[in-house]
Order: C-alpha cells, then sequence, then structure tokens
C-alpha cells in the first residue's frame, strides 16, 4: 500500500482566499474538520484538517495590512483511537502577536467554539505556519493534521530578482505511519516522540516534482512532530539558504547541506540549469540524532528536469538580499542580562531549568522564566544535558540571532534571524534577542521545545513581556 518513492505527483496546499477584504484587513475563515483523505493512493486515512485540506491551506499576507482569521473548531467530540476531547489553541509560528492572539496554552476552543485572531503583518517578509497549540495534545492534533503555511511578503523581498510565482514552491516535510486499516498509527514511547516510515512532502508520500532548467526558491518547513532531517542534493550540489525563520539573511550562504529540526525553516534556491534535461535529483535527508531509519527515511523529493525554462526572469540571487534584520543587528555589548536555562529529563517528564508546564501552571513557583521590560536586549545561554536527545527550542514572540553553538560560531545556515533553535545533546547555544518594544506586543508568552511530544509532557514555560501581574 505504500507507494514506491518518488512515484506520486508534487502539489503545493491550496492557498487561501479571503471571505472578505477592507481597507485595512483581510479576513478568512478557517473550519478545522474531521474528514478522511487520501495520503498512499487508494488508501482511506481519517485526518484532522484545516478547510479539509493536510496541510491546510496557505494564507499570504502582506506586511502592515492585518489578517483576521477565524478558526471555528468543528472536530468531534472525542478522538477516535486516542480519545480524548479535542480542544484546539492556534499559533501562528513566527509572528509577534498580542499574547490573547497567540495560541497560548490555556486558550482553549472546544469542539463547536471558535475565535477571531487578529494578526498585524508588522514583520520582515518570511515563511511562517499556523499549527494547533491545544495544551497536552499539540502532538496528536498537529500529526491528525492540524498544521498549513502563512507567508508574508514586504517590498523589500519583492523587488528582489528571486524566483517567484511557479519557481516559489513550498516543501513541507513531515513523516507518519499507517495503522492495518489505513489510519495514522499513533506510538509515543515514554513521550519521547512519534515517527512515522513514511515521509511526506506537502502531505504526499516521496512526490517527483517536474521542473525546468532554472532556479527554484524552496521554503522548507519541518513539521514533523520529533523527526530532524539533514538535508542533501543526491548530486553533492551547492545550493544557497536566502532565508531561516525570521526572514531574509543579509547575505546568501552557499552549503551543500542544512540541518532543519522540528519547526525551523530555512529558504534556499537551486539552479537546476546546471542539470541536464532528462535528469533526476533527489533532496535526501541524511538524518539526525533520535529519529528511527527505516527503509526511506533517507529519501524527501525528486525533481525531475525537463527542459529549459519558459521565463527565465526573476533567476538570480543577489549578494545583498536585504538590510540586517533588525535580530541580526543586535549586538551582545547591548544585553543586559545573560539568563541559563537548562533542558533536561527528570522521572519521565522533560524539563527546563527543573521544572515542567505543569509546575508553571499551577504556579507554585516563581511562575515565569523572565521578565524583561519592552525592549530589553537579553542572552539567553541554553543547555541540553537529557540523554542522548535533541530539542528544538522555540521562542515565540521575538526572533533571535544564534551567537554561538558550543562557543563555536553557528553554521552557516543559522546566520539569520531564527525563532527555532537547534539544540543537540550536550550542546550550549547563546541566543540574543530583543523583546518587542515600547509600543509593540506585551504580556505572557510561552518557550518550549517543538519535539511536540516533549512540548506536551511538558517541556515548556514562559516569559513576561511587562508588567507582571503574577
Ligand atoms: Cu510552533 Cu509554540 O509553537
Ligand atoms: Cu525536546
Amino acid at each position: 500500500r505504500i507507494p514506491r518513492p518518488y512515484t506520486v505527483p508534487f502539489a503545493s496546499p491550496p492557498v487561501l482566499a479571503p471571505v472578505r477584504r477592507d481597507a485595512t484587513t483581510d479576513y478568512y475563515r478557517i473550519e478545522q474538520t474531521a474528514f478522511t483523505g487520501q495520503i498512499l493512493p487508494g488508501v482511506n486515512t481519517p485526518l484532522w484538517g484545516y478547510n479539509g485540506s493536510v496541510p491546510g491551506p496557505t494564507i499570504k499576507a502582506q506586511r502592515g495590512r492585518r489578517t483576521v482569521v477565524r478558526q471555528v473548531n468543528k472536530l468531534p467530540a472525542v478522538h477516535p483511537t486516542l480519545r480524548y476531547t479535542p480542544w484546539t489553541s492556534t499559533h501562528l509560528h513566527g509572528m509577534p502577536s498580542e499574547p490573547q492572539y497567540d495560541g497560548y496554552a490555556g486558550d482553549n476552543s472546544l469542539p463547536g467554539q471558535w475565535k477571531d485572531y487578529v494578526y498585524p503583518n508588522a514583520c520582515e517578509a518570511r515563511t511562517l505556519w499556523y499549527h494547533d497549540h491545544g495544551v497536552h495534545h499539540t502532538a496528536e492534533n498537529v500529526y491528525m493534521g492540524l498544521a498549513g503555511l502563512y507567508l508574508v511578503s514586504d517590498a523589500v523581498e519583492s523587488a528582489l530578482p528571486l524566483p517567484r510565482g511557479p519557481y516559489d514552491v513550498p516543501l513541507v516535510l513531515s513523516d507518519v505511519a499507517f495503522a492495518e486499516n489505513g489510519s495514522l498509527l499513533w506510538e509515543d514511547n515514554s513521550h519521547s516522540g512519534v515517527y512515522g516510515d513514511v515521509n511526506l512532502v506537502n502531505g504526499r508520500p516521496w512526490p517527483t516534482l517536474r521542473v525546468a532548467r532554472r532556479r527554484y526558491r524552496f521554503r522548507i518547513l519541518n513539521a514533523s512532530i520529533a523527526r530532524g532531517y539533514r538535508l542533501r542534493l543526491s548530486n553533492g550540489q551547492p545550493f544557497q539558504v536566502i532565508a531561516t525563520d525570521g526572514g531574509l539573511m543579509a547575505a546568501p550562504q552557499t552549503v551543500t547541506q542544512i540541518t532543519v529540526g522540528m519547526a525551523e525553516r530555512y529558504e534556499i534556491v537551486v539552479d537546476f540549469a546546471t542539470v541536464a534535461a532528462g535528469q533526476r535529483v533527489q533532496l535526501v535527508n541524511l538524518g539526525v540524532a533520535n529519529a528511527p531509519d527505516y527503509d526511506h527515511s533517507g529519501k524527501v523529493v525528486q525533481f525531475e528536469v525537463t527542459g529549459d525554462a519558459f521565463d527565465p526572469s526573476n533567476n538570480t540571487v543577489p549578494a545583498t538580499l536585504a538590510p540586517p534584520h533588525p535580530a541580526m543587528a543586535l549586538t551582545a555589548a547591548m544585553a543586559t542580562t545573560t539568563r541559563r536555562m537548562r533542558l533536561e529529563r527528570s522521572n519521565g517528564l522533560w524539563t527546563i531549568n527543573g521544572k515542567t508546564w505543569d509546575d508553571v501552571e499551577d504556579g507554585d513557583y516563581e511562575p515565569v522564566f523572565a521578565n524583561p521590560a519592552p525592549g530589553d536586549v537579553e542572552i539567553w545561554e541554553v543547555e541540553n544535558s537529557s540523554g542522548g536527545w535533541f530539542h528544538p527550542l522555540h521562542i515565540h514572540l521575538v526572533d533571535f540571532q544564534v551567537l554561538s553553538r558550543n562557543g563555536r560560531p553557528p553554521r552557516p545556515e543559522e546566520r539569520g534571524p531564527k525563532d527555532v533553535v537547534y539544540v543537540g545533546e550536550n550542546e550550549t547555544v547563546r541566543l540574543l534577542m530583543r523583546f518587542s518594544s515600547p509600543d509593540g506586543p506585551h504580556g505572557r508568552y510561552m518557550v518550549h521545545c517543538h519535539n511536540l511530544s516533549h512540548e506536551d509532557h511538558d517541556m515548556m514555560t514562559q516569559f513576561q513581556v511587562g508588567e507582571h501581574d503574577a
């Protein structure tokens, strides 16, 4: 039933049209529903999705123009096999949102309820994603399909001669396993993570994309629950990294491989003009720690080079892409505080500085990890000593700069604005960030591991920007 890799045609998620537009705002409506879809050709699989699509439809926004998304929870009262109630909370990952629109863990919509989320899009062009964040069931909900892309563009990006239109292609990576009856198989051994033997790109198993002999921009998102990827092209060809989680790099980085932890986004440009017509090139996965290596875990997506490009325009990567992103313009000397964060495992729970999210919610100790004033700059030093696991740490609200990894410069692909950082076993990363501004969003935000099984059990804490109301 599992197709041979590279036999399924590639497709991108649909783009969502607004239900209404006015002078300042685009309004969208999304229903979270249960439906039966076919991920494996000919096999019916119960899924949960946004507007009946897995991944969800892509929302396209423009910097400075507001978006309002009505999220309607029409999910069934209980999960078909895991028997929990799917309360949902939608997080737009990468958007500096007001806290009440940030998908906070306790801000749940039960089946039958809805919520309007307001996004100012007051950020640089970037690739974001929206996904469920319902407390303790984020992993199950995302695994069932509740994730989609959200793209912000701006004047700087639009003026660049980068590949666009059909040559600007999303690659949403995830891995799933199937039970005998076609349903998604959920096996989470001691909350360490759920892994599958089938790699999906935009919800399709190991697809093949036909490409012309020219440059393509690929927006890579790792939407897996627990699998990290180390990606390279099968012919060893170099490619350019042009953007990270928080948007464009100042200058492209030429590399032959990138490491992509869960929730990280990397935008790369690949030039297929160097490949002869009729040749095939694959994007392959060399793997990182923790994930089991099944027969085809090393395969991701195939590019079949058809012939010369019909459209040769917007086919360059300039040496300078954008003025330095605000997060990259920070210097360590601007930081007023350095904080330490330890990622560990104790008694079967994943902890941050020895605490779990339940400890935080119970409020039986100082319930915030940090309480910066708006505009403060801080260094966070994150150390992982958790017995062989890697943790992609995500900080809500901010874009940060990776100062160092084990005292050395970050990997080339990490030299842009980030909101998730891959922290390997026994690694220490130093992060530099500014917390909003006096007129920016204030309040309480989450910080957590983006291995979603770890997040649910219970590797999450929070910080408060501005007035501390606890
Ligand atoms: Cu992508 Cu708090 O999540
Ligand atoms: Cu983790």
